[in-house]
């Protein structure tokens, strides 16, 4: 396998299982997912091809944004457990070769944090400017007033319960002199809490981090400069403190997030929309939108996905990795208006990509998103995309044994839920085609992380979508996917294939004369060949 410069080797491949851990497994029965729970199913996990795991936050917190409102960076909320047993959880996940991530929620504290207690007081204190504060009652949008004794209001990131850290502006408005630069020695002081909470976690062992709103950290900075100064000073300090960790943003947009030092970056249903290209049609009917590539009509519109993610990937290749997750605990999962095959061919993209994959907790089944649930934790919609793991048919899916009115959220109440049992027996299940898809990416290398995408055949409206993987060795594999209900015969020219079926479902390749192909597909059907 081929290596990047100032990239760690193990990220070229690195597959990603996302853990909500509210909602993965429950060993103390009290209706909350813990950290003995994620130990607990480890070789699950690992069953999955999965290599490393990434956490929501796990840290003190009054839990108003569901942990990303941290009250201690240091201290595991005790719902979880304790650092006892995250150092059991990332010593048996080393024992099977899984990494871990955690997540690093730079931008904001909770209101509850001592830092922004102290930073309340009308006296001045060592933390008065670590958050941004105005120096008169003044109305503007993204500032709280009327609360604390100082004469001025706070500046939030996300919600009013999360008052922004104060790294500094890059632009500051004269009229404002209430705003810092970021060289300021009071920003300096806050840069350097940052590296503080990394180093603490670092060299407790973890592996890296996902990092909450990257891209909110410096204040007034369109263009992203003072946000590039940061991150990259942070970067080349980390890369010296810790080669083999690695930082992946939050961002939606790779080629700025990448350029600014982040290892990683994910698609998103926000930022330059490539993930959005791909799953729109996940959006209530009724609303005018086109529908996104994975759609049963035949209608979706790949180029759109392409032009955004060629671009993306041309910018970033050998500096860092873009990642398309299946989904996330704000977006809504998959199997939203969708069912049976049409997660298999959603896997068999997501699978063959180039770039991290990452599976969303939970997706490797098909669970469903469960409308219409309350506002769970600030949560809002994306409760759910955040009900609890259904591991067997046992009492409330064998997530916890606690009354059903204690749980973190319900339990899908359809009798014909998804499990992990049910599937894993069942050769031809979800789950065990997620192991198949992984273990063919892990033994074949074109379809390596850091390689290339390359259409063969991708147009708008038109199936199946097909293309070929490359590895920086002039390997290749090629695969052909159709997520509409409709048939289809094409003719393809490539002599980068000698035709040789790695796994099909429902598509035949035959070769015409030289190197043209005629592909035939049936509805919803993928195939990938060498
Ligand atoms: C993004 C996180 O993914 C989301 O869950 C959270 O509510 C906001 N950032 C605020 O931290
Ligand atoms: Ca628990």
């Amino acid at each position: 396998m081929s290596t990047q410069k100032e990239l760690p080797s193990w990220l070229n491949d690195a597959i990603i299982y996302n853990i909500y851990p509210q909602s993965f497994n429950d060993t103390n029965s009290d209706g909350i997912g813990d950290l003995k729970g994620i130990t607990e199913k480890l070789e699950y996990i690992q069953s999955l091809g999965a290599n490393c795991i990434w956490i929501n936050p796990v840290f003190k917190s009054p839990f108003l944004d569901a942990g990303y409102d941290v009250s201690d960076y240091y201290q595991i909320a005790e719902r979880y457990g304790d650092l006892e047993d995250f150092k059991q959880l990332i010593s048996e996940a080393k024992k099977r070769g899984i990494r871990v991530l955690l997540d690093l929620v730079a931008g904001h504290t909770s209101w509850d944090h001592p830092w922004f207690k102290e930073s309340c007081k009308g006296d001045d204190n060592p933390y008065s400017d670590y958050y941004i504060w105005t120096d008169a009652r003044i109305q503007k949008k993204r500032f709280v007033n009327g609360i604390g004794e100082r004469d001025g209001g706070y500046m939030y990131n996300f919600y009013v319960h999360q008052p922004a850290l104060n790294y500094g502006y890059y632009n500051i408005d004269e009229n404002s002199p209430w705003q810092i630069s970021m060289d300021d020695p009071r920003a300096l002081k806050v840069h350097q809490e940052l590296r503080n909470v990394i180093s603490f976690w670092m060299d407790f062992g973890i592996d890296g981090f996902r990092v909450d709103m990257a891209m909110s950290i410096i204040k007034n900075d369109p263009e992203c400069i003072g946000i590039k100064k940061f991150w990259s000073r942070l970067r080349s300090w980390f890369n010296t403190e810790y080669p083999d960790g690695v930082l992946l943003s939050e961002w939606g947009n790779p080629a700025r997030a990448i350029d600014v030092g982040f290892h990683v970056d994910f698609m998103h249903q926000f930022g330059t929309l490539g993930w959005w290209n791909l799953f729109r049609d996940q959006v209530d009917p009724g609303q005018d939108l086109d529908v996104g590539f994975f759609s049963r009509s035949g209608e979706g519109c790949i180029e759109d996905f392409l032009s955004v993610f060629l671009e993306h990937h041309a910018k970033t290749k050998e500096k860092g990795y873009i990642c398309i997750p299946s989904a996330n605990h704000d977006t809504n999962r998959p199997s939203i208006h969708r069912s049976g095959r049409d997660l298999r061919v959603i896997q068999a993209f997501l699978l063959t990509a180039p770039g991290v994959p990452l599976i969303y907790y939970g997706d490797e089944i098909g669970m469903r998103f469960y409308k219409g649930l309350k506002n769970k934790e600030g949560a809002y919609y994306r409760s759910s995309s955040r009900t609890p793991m259904q591991w067997d048919s046992t009492v409330n899916a064998g997530f916890s044994t606690a009354d059903k009115n204690e749980l973190y959220l319900p339990i899908d109440p359809q009798n014909d839920r998804p499990t992990v049992d049910s599937q894993d027996t069942d050769e031809d299940s979800l789950l065990n085609l997620v192991r198949k898809l992984t273990k063919i990416r892990q033994e074949t290398p074109a379809l390596e992380n850091n390689g290339d995408i390359i259409p063969v055949y991708a147009k708008n409206k038109k199936i199946p979508f097909v293309y070929l993987r490359k590895n920086n060795d002039d390997q290749y594999a090629m695969v052909v996917l159709n997520p509409s209900m409709n048939n289809e015969t094409i003719t393809i020219e490539t002599d980068k294939i000698d035709g040789k079926t790695i796994l099909s479902e429902g598509v035949t390749l035959l070769q015409e004369d030289g190197h043209k192909w005629e592909i035939g597909v049936k509805p919803q059907s993928f195939g990938i060949f060498e």
